[in-house]
């Protein structure tokens, strides 16, 4: 019998070595070299090929301007969010990555996709689950008339068979990590099988114009397990995040070759499914009787959409020597560098002191206006001193205390000013090109110190 050829590969990166090496030179990762059976040559005919074949076209050079423009090939999906985050659609051929934490609600967000496309025909490719538990899985999210056929199967060249019978609009594949390529003997997950059978679905993509959209798991990094290739092969990845134990999820373009990564799509996870959330701001901020101390309002921008979220803090004694210092939703390093920012500028005196932050909602929050709303939330805490629930922040806290301009300062302002509140402290620089006369139902407070803020606030 021939000797089967393997060779090692890095199962972070993709990087591939003859003999085993503990320290990838391509990732510097270490420890993550995987022994994977080599494919045997030319043992099988991609079955992709067998049908798509009349469709492909001999590439030839062509002068850019004689490229038609072909216009507005997306696919709109019946979900808005969605839309938005994919840039106004689903373009036709293009391979999508979406990826997420176990039980985030991936396969709920492509189910109800899938069964709610009219008109189209959509194959649903579940190698987790089986056809009973999607079925019923599609009744909790509810539909009345759909085209949507299940297959739960993980051999690709079965999968092409099929799709080639089915002649789908939209595929589905739930998840990347179980599909199986007979051309590669290594097991399902492994860095080979993912990018070959990814590839396979690329090539079948760009040769049929049929959109893909691939479901892939995260590792504890939180990076989508199997290689970065994945990511630079396919067009777009998007990635589904929030706390699970929070009912609100949020949808981020990672890489959008199709349009912006800013965009944001916020869904709240219900009895039946994931829900759309037109408002965010209204429903982000809690509704509370009485005005509490620690509690900050700020207007954060995610994507091209303004919104309002609240930073909660506790600040108390700590009992024991280390005060302990903890963060839900935001950075905490950056908290650590408000506290001594506050510490140095205001003569707080917090190294003894217990620090809790909290971002309501379970949304993670990377915008930077936010700095000002958690120093004043801590500060609140700190004093005990409830702020007025009709202010809101906007402004990033430089290290020696400065308050820094943030960008769109104009519609942030709108949407305070549309939800109802009564002032809003900004940055005093850069405030020459706004037109202050603008907003009539807003009071606009610039400052430029965290002292000012202070003493306008506490007194
Ligand atoms: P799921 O889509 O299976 O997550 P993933 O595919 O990312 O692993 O989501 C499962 C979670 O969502 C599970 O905890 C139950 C919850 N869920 C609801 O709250 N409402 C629903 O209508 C559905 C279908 C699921
Ligand atoms: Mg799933």
């Amino acid at each position: 019998m021939a000797k089967l050829k393997t060779s090692f590969f890095c199962q972070h990166c993709g990087a591939q070595s003859l003999k085993w090496i503990g320290k990838c030179p391509s990732c510097n990762e270490w420890n993550s070299y995987v022994e994977e059976l080599l494919e045997p040559a030319g043992s099988e005919v991609k079955v992709w090929e067998k049908f798509s074949e009349k469709k492909i076209k001999a590439a030839k050079p062509l002068l850019i301007t004689d490229i038609s423009l072909a216009e507005d090939h997306r696919l709109q999906l019946p979900d808005r969010e969605l839309n938005r985050v994919m840039g106004g659609g689903l373009v036709a051929g293009s391979v999508t990555l979406l990826g997420g934490e176990p039980g985030i609600g991936k396969s709920t967000l492509m189910l109800q996709l899938a069964v709610r496309l009219p008109n189209l025909k959509v194959l649903y490719i579940s190698g987790e689950e089986s056809e009973q538990q999607i079925r019923m899985r599609a009744e909790r999210i509810g539909f009345n008339d759909t085209q949507c056929y299940i297959l739960t199967e993980t051999a690709t060249s079965s999968i092409f068979n099929h799709i080639a019978q089915v002649e789908p609009d939209l595929i589905i594949v739930d998840s990347v990590q179980t599909l199986q390529s007979g051309l590669i003997e290594s097991s399902p997950g492994s860095v080979s099988q993912i990018r070959e059978c990814a590839n396979e679905f690329l090539r079948f993509a760009k040769a049929n114009g049929t959109p893909v959209i691939l479901i892939g798991h995260i590792t504890k990094e939180g990076t989508i397990a199997g290689p970065k290739v994945l990511e630079h092969m396919v067009d777009t990845v998007l990635q589904f995040e929030g706390d699970r134990h929070h009912i609100y999820r949020i949808l981020r373009a990672l890489k959008n070759r199709f349009g912006s990564t800013a965009e944001l799509g916020i869904y709240e996870m219900q009895g039946a499914g994931l829900k759309e959330v037109d408002n965010p701001s209204e429903v982000l901020i809690s509704q509370k009787e009485h005005a509490l101390s620690g509690s900050a309002i700020a207007c954060t921008m995610e994507g091209l959409r303004p919104m309002l979220i609240e930073a909660q803090s506790l600040v108390s004694s700590a009992v024991y020597g280390m005060p302990q210092r903890s963060s839900t939703g935001f950075d905490l390093r950056r908290l650590n560098m408000l506290l001594a920012v506050l510490e140095k500028r205001c003569g707080f005196k917090l190294a003894t002191r217990d620090v809790f932050l909290n971002i309501t909602g379970g949304i993670r929050v990377e915008d930077p206006a936010i700095d000002l709303a958690v120093i004043c939330a801590v500060l609140s805490s700190s004093e005990d001193i409830p702020l007025n629930q009709r202010i809101c922040f906007a402004g990033e806290v430089g290290l020696s205390g400065e308050i820094r301009p943030v960008n769109r300062i104009e519609q942030r302002i709108r949407e305070s000013e549309k939800l109802g509140f009564e002032k809003i402290f900004c940055s005093r620089y850069k405030m020459q090109s706004l037109d202050m006369n603008r907003f009539a139902g807003i009071e606009i407070v610039p400052v430029s110190r965290v002292e000012e803020v202070f003493s306008l606030l506490f007194g």
